[in-house]
C-alpha cells in the first residue's frame, strides 16, 4: 500500500513542479516587464516646450481663455473661459487629452471627445500653463500603474469607490445624470492617468481628492478597482459574452484532459 501511493505520488509530483515552475516563469515574466514600465518617467518641462505651448495656446485657446491665460469675457461680460493661472499641468492634461478642450460650443458640459492635439502638443499646452504658476503636476506613471494589485488593495479600491465616487459615477461606474443637465460620465473609458488625474483636479461638478484625501495608494486601488469591475462579467455586454465561452471553453478541457491523464496514471500504477 505504501508502495502503491509512493509509486503514486511520483508522476504527479513532477506534473506539479512543471506547472509550479510555469506559473513561477510567468510571474517573473509580469514582474520584470512592469519594473520597466514604473521606470518610465513623465516628460519634463523644457524652455522649448514651454515656448510651443504658448504659440499653440495663443492659436487655440487664447480665444477664450484669454492672450494670458488669465481669463476671456464674450462681448456681454460672461465668462467665454474661466482663468487658467494656478489649474496646473494635470488639468490641462486632463482637459486636452479626454477631447472636452478646445471647447467646441459654449454648453451644459464640456464633453469628452476625441483629442485633437497629439501627446507632444499636449505636453506642450501642459508644460505652458504649468509654467504660469504652481499647480497639481502631470502622475508619475508608477502613481497610477496598477499591474501584481493585491487582492487585498483591490478590496481596499472597492469601499473607497463606494464611499467617494459611486453617489455619482454609479455602483458599476456606469454614470449617472447630475441637476441642470451635467452628469457624471461613464468611467469605462478612462485610461488610468486621466482617471489619477480627475481625482486630483476634480474636473466641473466634481469634487477633488488631494492626497490628504486620498492618499497615491488609495488612488491606486480605486483605478485598479475600477479596471476590475470593467472586466467583470456581472456587466454584460458584448466583451463578456465574447470571453466567456472561450475561457470556460479551456478550463473544461483542461480539466477533461487532467481527467484522462489521471486515468492513465493509475491504470499504469495498477498493472504493476
Ligand atoms: C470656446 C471656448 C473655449 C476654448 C476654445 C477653450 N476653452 Fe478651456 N474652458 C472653457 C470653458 C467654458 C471652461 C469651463 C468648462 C467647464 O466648467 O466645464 C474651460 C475649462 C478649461 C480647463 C479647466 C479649468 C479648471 O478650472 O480646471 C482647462 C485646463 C482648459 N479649459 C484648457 C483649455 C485649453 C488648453 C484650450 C486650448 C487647447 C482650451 N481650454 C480652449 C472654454 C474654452
Ligand atoms: C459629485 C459627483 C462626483 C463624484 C463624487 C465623483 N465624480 Fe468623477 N466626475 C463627475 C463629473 C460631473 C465629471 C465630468 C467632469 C467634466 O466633464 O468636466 C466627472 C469625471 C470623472 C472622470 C473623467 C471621465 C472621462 O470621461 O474622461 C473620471 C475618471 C472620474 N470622474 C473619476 C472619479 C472617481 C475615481 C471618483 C471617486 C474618487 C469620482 N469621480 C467622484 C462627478 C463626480
Amino acid at each position: 500500500m505504501t508502495f502503491l501511493l509512493a509509486r503514486r505520488r511520483s508522476p504527479w509530483a513532477t506534473a506539479l513542479l512543471l506547472l509550479l515552475a510555469l506559473v513561477a516563469v510567468g510571474g517573473i515574466y509580469a514582474a520584470a516587464s512592469g519594473s520597466t514600465q514604473a521606470e518610465a518617467t513623465a516628460p519634463t518641462a523644457s524652455t522649448t516646450m514651454i515656448e510651443e505651448g504658448r504659440e499653440l495656446f495663443l492659436e487655440g485657446c487664447s480665444s477664450c481663455h484669454g492672450l494670458n491665460a488669465d481669463g476671456g469675457y464674450q462681448s456681454d461680460g460672461t465668462v467665454a473661459g474661466p482663468s487658467l493661472i494656478g489649474v496646473g499641468a494635470a488639468s490641462v492634461d486632463f482637459q486636452v487629452s479626454t477631447g472636452r478642450m478646445p471647447l467646441a460650443a459654449p454648453g451644459a458640459q464640456a464633453k469628452a471627445k476625441p483629442p485633437i492635439f497629439n501627446e507632444e502638443e499636449t505636453a506642450a499646452l501642459a508644460a505652458y500653463i504649468g509654467s504660469l504658476a504652481p499647480g497639481p503636476e502631470i502622475p508619475s506613471p508608477d502613481l497610477y500603474d496598477t499591474t501584481g494589485i493585491s487582492p487585498e488593495e483591490l478590496a481596499l479600491g472597492g469601499q473607497l469607490f463606494r464611499a467617494n465616487c459611486a453617489s455619482c459615477h454609479g455602483a458599476s461606474g456606469k454614470g449617472g445624470a447630475l441637476t441642470d443637465g451635467k452628469y457624471a460620465p461613464t468611467l469605462a473609458n478612462a485610461v488610468p492617468r486621466n482617471i489619477y488625474q480627475a481625482m486630483l483636479i476634480g474636473p466641473q461638478n466634481m469634487p477633488n481628492f488631494p492626497d490628504t484625501t486620498l492618499r497615491p495608494e488609495d488612488k491606486r486601488a480605486i483605478i485598479g478597482y475600477i479596471e476590475a469591475i470593467r472586466e467583470s462579467p456581472n456587466n454584460g455586454g458584448v466583451d463578456a459574452g465574447r470571453l466567456g465561452p472561450v475561457t470556460e471553453g479551456i478550463v473544461l478541457w483542461l480539466l477533461g484532459l487532467g481527467a484522462l491523464i489521471s486515468v492513465a496514471i493509475w491504470i499504469g500504477v495498477k498493472a504493476k
